[in-house]
């Protein structure tokens, strides 16, 4: 398969647009949550990770990770699993039952539960497999496919210019780098150097990933050069980051505390229109836990959200909270 580096397709069409990318992030990047991110952000998003074998059983639960509404685009469905042909299998299915524009796969999960079925970082362990996957992959669809990694397992086997070697050469349109290993799992310093130096000699485009939080963080990955920034764990704190960002502020006082109480409400109504109340109030609690973090007295509010059961609860103690820090 020859890759087509300089061809342009609804990656790098984005990236030009806007260089900041929403990281795949499992029970994070969901359909509700990623309408939210849209709302301060027109670049591209991904899905949370999906196993390949659930695909293929099209177990309900699995399928719900398809679903993708028409405002959600561009984005790139994540999927991972260690076996070449559930690989491109489960890949046909996702041409057939979802409307993602890209996909990618998964080799930088550190978590034992997907290591332990030889997908995610451990797929860094064996290039062969990483060929056959990216072969499998490309054959299955003639969308553009696109690959996740860390800079190797560990510090000792380092071998991220291999494997963007190896996906490059099997048609991969671009690939995310984490600036970790897999031991480094998600806490240390992000290796800036060794980004810039995949870029160089990626042929592909690269997408640098690692503790991109403020303008500081978001400036240091944009002097490796990489094509596109990708933010993990500050939108989960803080959905606005893509809009302050690239307004140049930093995410933290970007939006009043009102604003975030009507954020939690939208996201009410986006995850009411994906899943049942249960479901949905846990969601809320957890989105109301995160965005108030740093906020004044939100230590006890956070305790106390937790006591309730019902969303007629879950929301008299969101309002309460908001009226009485927005009195202060
Ligand atoms: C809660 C959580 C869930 C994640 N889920 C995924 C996932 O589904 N797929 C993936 O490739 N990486 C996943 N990651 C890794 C992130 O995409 C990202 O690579 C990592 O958090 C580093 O970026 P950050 O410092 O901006 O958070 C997850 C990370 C966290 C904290």
């Amino acid at each position: 398969m020859t890759p087509n580096p300089k061809s342009d397709n609804i990656i790098t069409e984005t990236l030009k647009k806007n260089i900041l990318v929403s990281a795949p992030m499992a029970g994070v990047s969901t359909p509700a949550f990623r309408l939210a991110v849209r709302d301060y952000f027109d670049g591209l998003l991904f899905t949370e990770m999906v196993s390949v074998e659930g695909l293929i059983r099209s177990g309900r639960k699995t399928m719900q990770y398809l679903e993708i509404t028409d405002k959600d685009t561009p984005v790139a469905l994540q999927v991972f699993g260690s076996k070449p042909e559930s690989i491109h299998d489960a890949i046909k299915v996702c041409d057939e039952e979802s409307n993602a524009d890209i996909y990618d796969i998964n080799m930088g999960c550190p978590v034992k539960k997907v290591l332990k079925s030889g997908s995610g970082a451990a797929l860094l362990k064996d290039s062969d497999k990483i060929r056959d996957i990216i072969r499998a992959a490309r054959k299955a669809t003639s969308k553009p496919l696109t690959v996740k990694i860390r800079l190797g397992w560990d510090r000792e086997s380092i071998n991220y210019p291999e494997v963007i070697k190896i996906v490059a050469a099997e048609g991969a349109d671009a690939i995310s780098v984490h600036g970790r290993t897999k031991t480094e799992m998600f806490s240390g310093d992000v290796d800036y150097a060794m980004i810039a130096d995949a870029v160089r000699l990626s042929p592909i485009p690269v997408i640098g990933n690692g503790n991109v939080v403020d303008i500081e963080t978001f400036t240091k990955m944009k002097e490796t050069g990489v094509a596109g920034i990708m933010i993990g764990r500050g939108m989960m704190k803080a959905p606005w980051i893509f809009k302050a960002l690239s307004e140049g502020k930093d995410p933290d006082g970007y939006l009043t505390p009102v604003e975030i109480h009507k954020l939690i409400y939208k996201l009410m109504t986006y995850e009411t229109m994906f899943r049942e109340e249960k479901f949905c109030i846990d969601s809320v609690k957890k989105y109301a836990v995160w965005f108030t973090k740093g906020l004044s007295e939100s230590t006890a509010f956070r305790t106390e959200i937790y006591t309730v059961k019902s969303m007629d609860d879950t929301k008299e103690v969101i309002d309460r909270y908001f009226e009485k820090i927005t009195a202060i």
